[in-house]
């Protein structure tokens, strides 16, 4: 059979799974690599840009990549439960595998702080939500240390088996390509899936699968930034909730991932991701969420500095890929916030049609 059957199924040969193992799968992804062609003209030329959207996975996001790993690995280990500390997406994702999986599924997640359709996800998937009067941080810290004295499996990326799961985004990738891109930008949280990523490269690198690896670009919200800044945020704040995270678990991984690579970490201001949300939503037709965007916003902000030039003058053409991480639906608040409003009418023909703005060109 050609359809396709899951990352587990496709990547088998890369993954720690064996013919033992009970694949729970919502079969995530296959995601689209997209060509952006307005953005390559407004950076001009040599700029060959593509966006990996990850909110076609099953529950919208990268998050399914790892869960599908994660949950197959706990059943098959005999775990009858999974907890995760979450910012939305993870919480969405850990419900789904889990409700596949027919285990037990608890969450926590800053109270009031996530996006409203990653609430709704965890909430109809049946898992036991606790909505935690603390931040992600907090959250992160007491699931490390329920997981230590209770028999439920933790599956945030401090799971390896997560990791695993994440890094076949960067095998289609380059499956897709006939070879890696120059430069992966990617926003960064709890910093799991630039360390996935990095991890995919190089194991496509050392099976021969591509030549060379990219420069891995991270972006952090400003106001979220411990790796750029060099120090634990206490208070992260950025309307990015998904990456509003002071103390990545992965903080040490996503430095190796920028310095093996030869590549950076950075940040963006709210102001230049949700710039860089609309021109997604807008000029793409994409419709990703405003975490996603950092990854734009950063390509952006290095191809104005012109951190770009140098390999645009030597290779003349540059491949660059963007993760766009989770759909735009997941967070409606923002999305509607940021658009301009519904305009109200009666139903009379002619009032409707002078508020679309056709009457004065007739
Ligand atoms: N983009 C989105 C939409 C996310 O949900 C996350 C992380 C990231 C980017 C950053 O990825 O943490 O691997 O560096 N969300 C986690 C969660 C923390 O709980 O859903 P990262």
């Amino acid at each position: 059979m050609n359809e396709w059957q899951g990352v587990i199924h496709h990547y088998r040969e890369y993954l720690p799974v064996s013919d033992a193992t009970p694949v729970v799968t919502l079969l995530e992804g296959n995601t689209p690599l997209l060509r952006a062609y307005w953005l390559e003209q407004q950076l001009g030329k040599g700029f060959e840009v593509y966006l990996k959207y990850e909110g076609t996975n099953p529950t919208c996001s990268f998050k399914d990549r790892g869960m599908t790993v994660a949950v197959s690995k706990a059943i098959e280990e005999g775990q009858k439960a999974v907890i995760c500390a979450s910012t939305g997406n993870t919480s969405a994702s850990a419900a789904a595998y889990a409700a596949r999986g027919g285990i037990i599924c608890a969450v926590l997640i800053p109270k009031d702080a996530i996006a409203l359709g990653k609430l709704a996800q965890a909430l109809v998937h049946g898992a036991t939500v606790i909505a935690l009067r603390g931040n992600f941080d907090d959250a992160l810290r007491l699931v490390r240390e329920i997981t230590e004295k209770y028999p439920i499996r933790l599956v945030n990326s401090i799971n390896p088996h997560r990791i695993e799961g994440q890094k076949t985004a960067s095998f289609e990738i380059c499956d897709r390509l006939g070879s890696a891109p120059d430069f992966h930008c990617i926003p960064v949280g709890n910093a799991g899936n630039i360390t996935a990523y990095w991890k995919g490269y190089k194991e496509y690198l050392q099976y021969k699968k591509i030549e060379y690896t990219p420069r891995m670009l991270g972006f952090q919200a400003a106001g979220a930034a411990p790796i750029v800044r060099g120090f634990p945020i206490e208070k992260p704040e950025t309307i990015a909730t998904a990456i509003r995270i002071g103390n990545p678990a992965s903080w040490k991984k996503a430095e190796n991932a920028r310095d093996e690579s030869g590549g950076i970490i950075d940040i963006v201001t709210d102001e230049e991701i949700m710039d860089a949300y609309k021109i997604i939503v807008s000029k793409e037709g994409i419709f990703c969420e405003p975490a996603s965007a950092a990854s734009v916003a950063g390509l952006m902000k290095q191809a104005q500095r012109g951190y770009f030039k140098k390999a645009l003058q030597e290779k003349g053409k540059i491949k660059i890929v963007c993760t766009l991480t989770g759909h735009g639906l997941k967070d409606p608040d923002v999305a509607i916030k940021y658009s301009p409003p519904a305009i109200e009418s009666s139903t009379n023909i002619d009032e409707v049609v002078e508020k679309i703005g056709l009457s004065n060109k007739l």
